[in-house]
């Protein structure tokens, strides 16, 4: 069963690039067109790290989620056409309608792009609810836990795999494959929270939010490109990386499913009808939230951007990669962890101090009103022994009195030094592509040493 038909020329593919291209002049125009409205609306936010403090226009995710949203579903016709003629053609019934089982195909790749859709729109009235009310952490952790079930229904319904494979050391006490059952889904649904609340996180310095994403949407689509059946030879060495697409977890696991099959294909294409608006919109805006910024992302942007990663690792069965090319974002939330969970005190920003003197980044520091808790001491002691944090310990009874904010962003100024905020973001943009040069070495280079392909 293709996802989407595959056959070339690929015309829907042109068409998705010239849609992004769109994506970007619409988000280039449109932020500073409405910046003035939102203002007035007062979605607007004051730059923490600047000296002036001139109302920013904030939430202008919706602006990149509106104008993504709308032009995925424009878009719809075109992949479908020419499923639905070739199809057609195929069975010979071109003017009867189509052939059986066509029909319920299409039925099945529709429902795949319209669930997609569905978790987008969920994740961004979530993202512009967050904006204007600040939703308390428990209570908005659960929604991307709901808004996955449509995604996961049709993963469902598709038959779609719940296996493992197993590494080669492995295999002695599990054997080959196991099947994770529920769990597999639980892991996909914990997968969409995720992906929604990283990024958001990892945040408040000009251009932090919309970076992450469009790196992470170029790392995909690059990873896509991979899978496409190109007409120039450079395909012999990718032979070899394809035939490991069936070890990805969740992946239609069956020994036939080779480099250049049309499901395998479909799917990547399907992935990337998703990330090429999708990096067209974050281009577009990252002009305009770049040092110093003139719009702020907000958590609609955050959540969007987290939700199609997701839907797209999901649907298009790459989770475990797509996971990968979230190295820092996973590093950030683990170091956060004990903030998150109420251990460590967590402040309402934990963003770098700036010094308006020297125009200077520092590491921000959350304070100990009471004595820490036991299990909180061992934990920063622990991260102090990594020089993940630095402490400030009372000199007579040696309980904790401050400690440095557990995010990367703090980490990066007490390792490197004290920095301006252009430099710091563009410190978190090398470390986002070295992690995901990382991510295709892993993928493609060890993954031969624990699994055979
Ligand atoms: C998350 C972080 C918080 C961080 C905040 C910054 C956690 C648990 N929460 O909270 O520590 O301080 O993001 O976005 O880690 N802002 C800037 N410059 C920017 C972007 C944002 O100063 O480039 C400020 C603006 O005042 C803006 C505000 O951050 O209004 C937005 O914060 P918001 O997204 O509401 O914070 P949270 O996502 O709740
Ligand atoms: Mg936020």
């Amino acid at each position: 069963r293709p996802l989407l038909d595959p056959s070339p020329p690929l015309p829907a593919l042109y068409v998705s690039f010239g849609f992004s291209i769109f994506a970007f002049l619409a988000a280039l125009f449109l932020i500073p067109a409405v910046g003035p409205t939102f203002i007035k609306a007062n979605l607007k936010g004051r730059d923490l790290l600047k000296v002036y403090s001139d109302p920013i226009p904030e939430s202008q995710g919706l602006v990149c989620a509106s104008i993504y949203i709308l032009l995925l579903i424009l878009f719809i016709p075109f992949p479908f056409s020419t499923a639905v003629a070739s199809l057609a053609s195929a069975g010979g019934k071109s003017d009867r309608g189509l052939p059986d089982g066509a029909s319920a195909s299409l039925h099945h790749e529709l429902s795949v792009y319209l669930s997609s859709l569905l978790s987008l729109l969920i994740a961004t009235m979530l993202g512009f609810l967050d904006d204007v009310f600040d939703i308390r952490w428990r209570h908005k952790v659960p929604i991307p836990l709901i808004a996955s079930i449509p995604l996961l229904m049709v993963y469902y319904a598709e038959g779609g795999n719940t296996h493992v494979v197993i590494p080669l050391p492995l295999r002695g006490i599990f054997g080959v494959l196991v099947n994770l059952g529920p769990l597999y889904y639980l892991y996909m649904s914990l997968l969409s929270t995720f992906a929604t609340n990283s990024i958001n996180i990892l945040a408040g310095i000009n251009g932090s939010e919309v970076s992450q994403a469009l790196i992470i949407a170029l790392s995909v689509i690059l990873n896509d490109l991979l899978y496409l059946p190109w007409p120039i030879d450079f395909r012999i060495p990718l032979h070899l990386l394809g035939n490991r697409a069936e070890l990805e977890v969740g992946g239609t696991w069956h020994a036939g499913m080779a480099y250049g099959s049309s499901e395998l294909v479909g799917r990547h294409l399907f992935s990337l009808y998703f990330m090429l608006p999708l990096v067209g919109v974050c281009l577009g805006f990252l002009y305009h939230n770049w040092y110093p910024a003139r719009a702020f992302p907000g958590d609609t942007l955050c959540y969007v951007t987290g939700m199609a990663f997701s839907v797209v690792g999901i649907q298009a069965h790459f989770s475990k990669t797509l996971l990968l090319f979230f190295l820092p974002q996973i590093f950030n939330f683990v170091l956060s962890c004990p903030q998150l969970f109420g251990v460590v005190p967590c402040p309402r920003h934990r963003v770098p101090r700036f010094d308006p003197e020297t125009n200077l980044l520092h590491p921000s520091k959350t304070l100990f009103i009471k004595p820490p808790s036991k299990l909180a001491s061992l934990i920063l002691h622990t991260f102090a022994t990594f020089r993940l944090t630095e402490l400030t310990i009372h000199p007579t009874t040696g309980n904790i009195l401050e400690a440095t904010n557990l995010t990367i962003l703090n980490l990066f100024l007490l390792r490197l030094g004290s920095m301006n905020e252009k430099r710091l973001v563009q410190a978190l943009i090398c470390t986002q592509i070295a992690g995901s040069i990382l991510a295709f070495v892993v993928r493609y280079g060890l993954a031969g040493l624990v699994y055979d392909g």
